[in-house]
């Protein structure tokens, strides 16, 4: 088998939604601002008893159904969280629990909105070489625990979600190549500055927000992401004009606009859904491509261009023909 496939797709988002207005009543901020700003109209937010392990399950159910998959048939979970249920066990592994799979590898990638990315790069790698056959590759993230909602600056752009793929040892074309990217040295741009980690059941300690200098991270997000477009390209000998669908991460529509316009794509080849998630981080570009999968709008045989830059820096592409 030369290449890893994605067979099916599934998704899930909390059922309370906050909207611009609802945001209104809690900071100082107008709806039109944030629809200008960010292009966000509203987010979805986790009950209080609801975790990360509890929203990728949903997800991860969902594509297996679409794969015409078995929970017994998995032999890898990779799963993409800055919001773990714990700090230990990986959340990989209660959720392994949760489906009844026996003694596969399970694990955790913490990078921030790249996640998803990272962890299908990492499946990739272990179908093609390991001989790993079936992969659950999910990012799937509670952010909303690790926001200040009295802090305008940041509260407004984010939501809770999660989204997976089965990824499958197959003959037919799928990915045809990842790009992984990292640099320490602008960590201080967009982080959660306190160590100290409650959880993500309970509150978190109040220091252990997030803190973004988002002027700074826009500017790094554009361009990154215009890059790493050219980066998959021409690492397979291809145009920009044969690509089908760029699926980008979700975090601002003015960022998604201006990676669109460098490279010449209409908008109508974008799916974005930053609208009506915000930014979900790690579960973001899996949100959004099992949307469009299950519209219709993204066919077999397409060529899908995914790519994230999130806190670190990190940031990651993949081409594949779904
Ligand atoms: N409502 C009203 N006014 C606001 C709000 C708000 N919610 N937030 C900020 N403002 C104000 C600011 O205080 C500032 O006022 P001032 O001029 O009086 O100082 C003014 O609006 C402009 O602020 P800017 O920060 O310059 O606004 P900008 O247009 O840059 O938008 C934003 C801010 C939306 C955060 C943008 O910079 C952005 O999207 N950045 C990128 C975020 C991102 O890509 N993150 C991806 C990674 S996420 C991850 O990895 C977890």
């Amino acid at each position: 088998m030369s290449f890893a496939r994605i067979t099916g797709s599934g998704s899930y988002l909390p059922k309370r939604v906050l909207s611009n207005r609802d945001l209104e009543a809690m900071v100082d901020t107008t709806a039109q601002w944030i629809v200008e700003r960010t292009g966000v109209r509203q987010r979805h937010i986790a009950a209080e008893d609801e975790s990360t392990c509890d929203l990728a399950e949903v997800a991860v159910r969902r594509a297996l159904e679409a794969a015409e998959r078995s929970p017994g048939e998995i032999d890898l979970i990779v799963l993409g969280t800055t919001t773990p249920d714990k700090i230990f066990p990986s959340t990989a592994c209660l959720l392994q629990e949760r489906l009844g799979i026996k003694n596969c590898p399970a694990f955790d990638v913490q990078a921030v909105c790249s996640g998803f990315i990272y962890a299908l790069d990492i499946a990739h790698r272990y179908i093609k070489t390991e001989g790993a056959t079936r992969a659950l590759v999910i990012g799937a993230e509670t952010f909303s625990r690790i926001v200040d909602w009295t802090d305008r600056t940041t509260c407004v752009l984010f939501g809770d979600g999660a989204g997976a793929v089965v990824l499958e040892a197959s003959d037919k074309p799928g990915i045809l190549s990842c790009h992984l990217h990292a640099d320490g040295q602008y960590q201080s741009l967009l982080h959660v500055p306190d160590g100290i980690y409650r959880g993500c059941r309970s509150q978190p300690d109040t220091r252990a927000y997030v803190k973004m200098q988002g002027g700074e991270v826009f500017k790094f997000a554009v361009k990154a992401m215009e890059q790493m477009a050219h980066e998959a390209l021409s690492a397979n000998s291809m145009q920009k004009h044969e690509l089908d669908w760029l699926i980008p991460h979700q975090a601002n529509s003015r960022i998604i606009e201006a990676v669109a316009r460098k490279l010449n794509l209409p908008m109508e080849q974008v799916v974005t859904t930053v609208d009506r998630h915000g930014n979900t981080s790690a579960a973001s570009i899996p949100l959004a491509l099992d949307e469009a999968i299950r519209d219709g709008r993204i066919e077999r045989g397409q060529l899908l261009l995914l790519e994230a830059v999130g806190a670190g820096f990190t940031w990651g592409s993949a081409l594949l023909r779904y």
